[in-house]
């Protein structure tokens, strides 16, 4: 297997339109069904509550935090929740003020705007949608040159539900003009057997609790890949055992597929061993880093780095990356004195 494809088996963004179809069987609906982030859903279930009994439209909410871990998910159970429809557009799709405009001018009271990728708006767009959640304003110019118009239009009262993995990308001003803002955290292996066992059923898969704890600490805290590890599993299981996910079997599976005992691959090891051999264990700046690794620089950034220092196994500084003392021990190398260490 191609290092390539083996990444893409672990990467929590979306694979292809296959899976989404998958991921939609799965998907929960209800926050009840909603596993983890318990901190995220108490807050949001008091917001809903409050705003349905006051028959008020949600509160603006930013959802943040790394691919595959529920923001489109959530986005539509808030709608769910709320008892309204939701419409979605995305940051890199609206080209043009008129797609906008259309979009916003078309939502009913209460309704969800659940804009992903929201720190890829262009900044005339991003202006347009100030007074639109600020005050359910936009500002139509009619005509052109010196003799055009403002004319302000009403907005129906509606959410605004932002997604994005790259928060420090969010322009201040508009991350001000939210009121609920929350950061999904990679999930707990917990979580993530919850997250297996329950998508086990819905598909009829056969995995037995000590499978699914093998395939729960392999995926990277992330419900994407957990959910995507349990569909490779399966299939291992049926073409080359009797159909029923094993511990042994999950390990088996996933020892073929190239996904290590934490859940890392070649890709995130060629990382370490680069920055440790490469650059005597850093710091190293991330466009070098990209470079030396042929891979682009916001893949690393979005995808290896958050769960390599989730783990530990790296650290970023102000001068850059660095290996931690347990990324040494890890690749089975004598940490140098100087190597930061972290607990797991
Ligand atoms: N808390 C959860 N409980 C159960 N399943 C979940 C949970 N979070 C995510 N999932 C599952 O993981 C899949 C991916 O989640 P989702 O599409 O919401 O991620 P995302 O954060 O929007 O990712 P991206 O950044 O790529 O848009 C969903 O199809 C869903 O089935
Ligand atoms: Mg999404």
């Amino acid at each position: 297997m191609t290092r390539k494809s083996v990444q893409r088996i672990l990467s929590g963004q979306p694979i292809d339109p296959a899976e989404r179809d998958t991921e939609a069987s799965v998907r929960p609906r209800r926050l009840a069904d909603f596993v983890g982030q318990v901190r995220v859903k108490e807050n949001l279930a008091i917001a809903i509550e409050a705003a349905r009994s006051r028959g008020e439209a949600l509160d603006h909410v930013l959802l943040f935090g790394p691919p595959g871990l529920g923001k489109t998910t959530l986005a539509t159970i808030l709608a769910n929740e709320l008892g309204v429809a939701i419409k979605t557009s995305s940051g890199p799709l609206l080209e043009r003020k008129g797609d906008l405009t259309a979009l916003l001018t078309a939502l009913e009271p209460r309704e969800v705007f659940f804009l992903d990728e929201i720190h890829r708006l262009l900044p005339a767009i991003e202006e347009i949608l100030y007074p639109a959640i600020e005050d359910f304003r936009i500002d139509l110019v009619i005509g052109q040159g010196p003799g055009a118009r403002i004319h302000p239009y009403r907005l129906n009262r509606f959410t605004l539900v932002g997604a994005t993995t790259r928060a420090g990308l969010v322009t201040a001003p508009l991350r001000s003009r939210f009121g609920i803002v929350h950061r999904l955290d990679f999930y707990t292996p917990e979580d993530l057997k919850q997250i297996l066992a329950r998508s086990a059923a819905l598909l009829g898969i056969e995995v037995d609790e000590d499978g699914a704890e093998e395939i729960a600490r392999r995926s990277r805290g992330t419900p994407r890949v957990a959910n995507r590890l349990l569909r490779r599993v399966r299939d291992y299981a049926e073409v080359r055992r009797d159909g029923r996910i094993t511990r042994q079997v999950a390990r088996e599976a996933l020892e073929t597929l190239g996904v290590d005992e934490h859940g890392l691959d070649e890709m995130d090891r060629s990382l370490l061993r680069t920055i440790i051999q490469k650059y005597n264990g850093g710091p190293v700046g991330l466009q070098t880093l990209a470079a030396a690794l042929s891979e682009e620089e916001d893949a690393i950034e979005e995808i290896y780095e958050p769960y390599l220092m989730q783990l530990g196994l790296i650290d970023r500084t102000q001068r850059g990356r660095m290996a931690t003392a347990l990324a040494y021990n890890y690749l089975g190398l004598p940490a140098p004195r100087g190597a930061p260490s972290r607990l797991f």
